[in-house]
């Protein structure tokens, strides 16, 4: 039994038409006519209701697409809900998390609380998974500034998944829990993102990484200011310099999964829990949206929960600077240079261009780590906007072992990446006349020349970056990814991390 607070999933061996629940949920392959038995039983005991919609073309089974019917009265079930899962050739286990999804929102509206899937015995563990994902990824919602009790109450559901036997039972198990697990990491993700930064302030961030460690298993130590300073990370205390009020935090977390001294595989996500642009002030247009700066710590943090939760046998280590951007008397200026943990000097062109600021403080610091990669996750540059909008992520990086490795994750979590180049010419773009480093190369190529920044701050490890601007926040709604902050990049790692192989 796998469980989210408001959503406890079971599987049961037995027949799908005999057991009592609001809704049954049965998966359709686009294509398909109600051939199979659960259809030509359905259709005769609805008088040819089934027929109906296949011959008048309302419901042919594409992804997506749903048909409900009033169940026969000797069914157990109230309801049925035939889904969706596309073409039965080459279905991919995307199509499930998918339909499962837009089921979600489909129950969710109708109050039913018992749900029971049949999924015949085609189920597998990997779409057992994808099931629980898109069923609970579909209709989460952010209840923690609702007032009212009655809003913020979740709908409490149980979900069955009827399996064919004993045998393939045990194996829809495992993906069930797999799928729980993760599930609740990307919500968890979506959760620190959407917090105002009024309530998540790089301390509150550090608090939160500090009770998910003790809730999941990997330890957390914070530094405070003091302690960033005794580390010399004059790029992050830079942009801190603008907050009065709040001050930078260094998170350290740690999962020991893997055999005593196995160098960790380090994951780096860019904190910052609000970007005014400082100085170089942003206008004001979607400005809230910058409350969201933090979604690469989030999405590590979450990694981190999700990698301790599942047992992944691999030592990870998450390191997560964070501060506020912010304008004020004190505040970090254009033109100003700072000195960066590894000693080099940066020519502040643009406040806005904190993030690789911060990045690279803790690029460097990895290397205390000796670690056997670090793959970095920042919303870095709305450049990707321009590149690949909303529907993937840019990846870059010096070693093609690990942008293979993240491409791999991201064929399995259909979480979209796209490899941008890190040519000589954007490492030329950052270079400043007078100190070491520009921290902006201007408009061409701003996903790149960002990238390309970082660079000068990795140590001996092979690294990759992914620029998560514009895909952490779905614009519109997906199936599974409601409007709001989208989680991208938690399954991506999770599954990556999962399959990795000493490097
Ligand atoms: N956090 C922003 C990037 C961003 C912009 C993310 C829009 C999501 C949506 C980042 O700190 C930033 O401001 N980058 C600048 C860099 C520029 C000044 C070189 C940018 O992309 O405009
Ligand atoms: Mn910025
Ligand atoms: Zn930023």
């Amino acid at each position: 039994m796998a469980s989210f607070k408001s959503k406890i999933f079971h599987t049961v061996v037995g027949s799908a038409r005999d057991i009592d629940a609001d809704t049954l949920v049965f998966f359709c392959y686009d294509g398909d006519a109600p051939s199979g038995s659960f259809l030509k039983e359905l259709d005769k005991d609805t008088d040819g209701a089934v027929s109906e919609v296949y011959k008048s073309g309302e419901f042919s089974g594409k992804v997506n697409s749903t048909a409900l019917f009033r169940a026969p009265a000797d069914w157990g079930a109230g309801n049925v809900l035939l889904a969706g899962v596309g073409k039965r050739a080459g279905v991919k286990q995307d199509n499930f998390r998918q339909a499962a999804g837009t089921v979600s929102r489909h129950v969710s509206l109708s109050k039913a609380q018992e749900i029971i899937f049949d999924c015949h015995s085609e189920l597998d563990a990997n779409r057992a998974q994808a099931l629980v994902e898109g069923f609970r990824l579909g209709s989460w919602k952010m209840l923690d500034y609702k007032s009212d009790p009655e809003v913020k109450k979740e709908n409490q559901q149980t979900i069955s998944i009827v399996c064919a036997n004993r045998k393939s039972e045990k194996k829809i198990e495992k993906g069930v829990e797999r799928g729980a697990i993760i599930g609740a990491a990307v919500s968890q993700c979506r959760r620190l993102s959407f917090h105002p930064s009024n309530y998540l302030t790089p301390e509150k961030l550090a608090e939160e990484a500090k009770a998910l460690g003790k809730r999941d298993g990997f330890s957390v130590k914070v530094l405070n200011v003091a302690q960033i300073e005794k580390e010399r990370m004059g790029a992050l205390l830079a942009v801190n310099k603008g907050s009065s009020e709040n001050q930078a935090r260094f998170i350290i977390m740690q999962y020991d999964g893997g055999r005593k001294g196995q160098k960790p595989v380090v994951l780096v996500g860019k904190g910052v829990t609000f970007d005014t642009g400082g100085i170089s002030l942003k206008p004001g247009m979607n400005m809230h949206e910058m409350k969201g700066d933090m979604t690469g710590s989030a999405v590590v943090i979450s990694t981190m929960s999700a990698l301790a939760r599942l047992g992944v046998k691999l030592n990870v280590v998450g390191l997560v600077p964070t501060t506020e951007n912010m304008p004020s008397g004190d505040a970090l200026k254009p033109g100003d240079i700072v000195t960066a943990r590894n000693g080099k000097t940066i020519e502040i062109i643009n406040t806005d261009a904190e993030g690789r600021l911060i990045l690279a403080d803790a690029l460097d610091y990895a290397n205390e780590f000796n670690p056997q990669a670090v793959i970095d996750i920042a919303t870095l540059t709305g450049a990707t906007l321009f590149s690949l909008g909303y529907a993937g992520a840019p990846i870059l990086g010096a070693s093609k072992q690990v942008l293979d490795r993240i491409r791999a994750g991201s064929k399995a979590t259909a979480e979209k990446v796209w490899e941008l180049p890190l040519w000589p010419e954007f490492t030329e773009q950052m270079k400043s006349a007078i100190a070491d480093l520009v921290n902006s190369g201007g408009r061409p190529a701003g996903t790149a020349t960002a990238a390309a920044f970082l660079q000068e701050f990795i140590g001996d490890y092979p690294w990759a970056h992914i620029d998560i601007a514009y895909v952490d926040l779905e614009p519109k709604g997906q199936p599974y990814i409601p409007r709001g902050p989208s989680g991208f990049g938690v399954r991506l790692l999770v599954e990556t991390l999962s399959n990795w192989k000493q490097m």
